[in-house]
This record gives C-alpha cells, structure tokens and sequence, in this order.
C-alpha cells in the first residue's frame, strides 16, 4: 500500500483540484500548493464540508420509490452523493425515471463509524461501516417496500465498498438489485455472479484504479463537461430495471453509446 502513496497524494490533489465549495458555508480562505492541487483550506469551524473531510450525512430520502440508487462515494469526494459521480448520476436517473412516470431516488450509503452524523472521510477504518450500511439499507427499505429494485454505484473506494457489500447480501435481496455500477474501481470482475451480468464498469484512459497506467482523462474525469459517462450510466440502469439485459459491460470511452 505504501508504494501508493505518492499516486494516492496527487489523486486527492486532482480530486480537490475538481471540486468546488457546494455548501455555501464551506468558504474557502486558502489554496494550498496550486500545482499539483490546489488543496483546500476551509474557514476554522466550517471545515467538514470540504474535499477531504466528512460531510453531514445524508440527505436520506424517506419513503418508497420503484428504484433506490445506492451511492458509495469516492475517497474526499465532496458533494451530497458524491461531487463527481453520485450528484449527477442519481441526478440523470431520477430525470430518466421521470420521462417513464417512475420513482427513483438516491441513498448516499454511510461511511464513517467516527461519527454516524457524517459520511466520510472514506479511509480503510471506515470502509467495513460502508459496507455494513449497504446490507442494513437493502434489508430496510424491502421490508418498507415490498416492490422495490436497487442499484448499486461505487466510485473509487466506493466500488470496493460495494465489492464486499455484494457478499452480505442474500439471494432474495441480490434478486432485487438490477444493475451495479462502477467508476474508477476495477473492471468488474470482483462483482460475483448472479450480479456480474448486470454490471457496468467505467474506467477511463489514464485511471490507475483500474490499472490503466497511459495518459489519459484519468480517474476524476467522469464528470467532466461534453461526456457521456452518466448519461449512459443512468441509460443502463433504466434499462436494466425494464427487463433488458445488457450483460457485463466496461466502457473505456466518455462518449461512445453503450
Ligand atoms: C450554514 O450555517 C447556518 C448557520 O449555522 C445554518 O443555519 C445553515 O443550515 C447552514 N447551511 C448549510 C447549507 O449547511
Ligand atoms: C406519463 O404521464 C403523462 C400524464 O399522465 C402521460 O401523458 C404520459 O403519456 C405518460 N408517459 C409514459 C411514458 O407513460
């Protein structure tokens, strides 16, 4: 792991360098170090919603809905559900579900045994609380709602998360999950049968986690304007969960169809 580090060190930096200040009472008073970077110093007091630090938990959507999106954030992801991937993805899906009259709602799973209020920092203690929230969400919102179908999104860190979530999981409860879906966590290939043929994952040039050591847009580039990566994304899950089933799939590209 600690031969990592200094890849680690400038993924954080790019992650920070992507992210904004979405909570208005997150104000930024420094940039350190601007290149690599820039990391983020946040008002004394206000720092927990920052890049890099845990962010309020929440918001859990209460109630039903026909699909549950079920988001394990990247490691200092800021952002509700996730900055770069769970925002705009449930974003897409809800606006997908929407042109079909259907439900659809995003949970941002739990991540931080330090403190329940908060989500992240996602570090390797966290992790197995993550993974623990997954199971303890699928296994509450079936029994309150009896027709609903998940799916299952893990950026980064988060799709580890939700590689070992899968493994708690009963049969009855991995019936009820239509697609996984990936980013910047692998090819897929640690998601086990039955849930394997409903999985896609995303994994752009340049992303060392999924072991793809080129040049290229690189890990924290699935957001980036004139791509297509939710878009297609959000295009699985609906289809997925209407019975068409679109196997495995790793998409590499930002803009080819699925
Ligand atoms: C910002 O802080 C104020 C005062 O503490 C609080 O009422 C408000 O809800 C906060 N806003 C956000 C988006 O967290
Ligand atoms: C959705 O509901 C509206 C209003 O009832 C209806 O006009 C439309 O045809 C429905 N669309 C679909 C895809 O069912």
């Amino acid at each position: 792991m600690l031969g990592y580090a200094p890849v680690l060190a400038t993924l954080l930096a790019a992650v920070n360098a992507q992210l904004g200040a979405p909570n208005p009472n997150c104000t930024v008073v420094e940039k350190l170090v601007p290149n690599p970077g820039p990391f983020y110093m946040f008002e004394p007091g206000k720092a927990d919603c920052g890049a890099g630090w845990a962010v309020p938990f929440g918001p859990v959507p209460p109630g039903c809905a026909k699909l549950e999106v079920l988001v394990a954030r990247g490691t200092s992801e800021s952002g509700p559900i996730g900055q770069i991937v769970g925002d705009p993805l449930v974003a897409r899906v809800i606006r997908d579900m929407k042109k079909l009259n259907e439900t659809a709602q995003g949970y941002p799973v739990q991540a931080s045994h330090v403190d329940p209020s908060k989500q992240y920092p996602a570090d390797m203690l966290n992790f197995i609380t993550g993974v623990t929230d997954v199971s303890k969400r699928i296994t509450a919102q079936i029994q309150a709602c009896p027709d609903i179908k998940f799916a299952l999104v893990g950026y980064s860190q988060g799709g580890s998360v939700m590689s070992t979530a899968q493994l708690m999981l009963s049969a009855e409860q991995k019936e009820k999950i239509i697609a996984v879906v990936l980013y910047g966590s692998g090819d897929g290939t640690t998601i086990l049968d039955p849930l394997k043929d409903r999985t896609i994952a995303n994994c752009a040039v340049g992303d060392f986690a999924c072991g793809d050591l080129q040049q290229g847009p690189g890990h924290t580039s699935y957001n980036e304007r004139g791509t297509i990566w939710h878009d297609r994304s959000s295009q699985y899950i609906v289809q997925q969960l209407h019975g068409k089933a679109l196997g495995r799939k790793i998409m590499k590209t930002p803009n080819d169809p699925l």
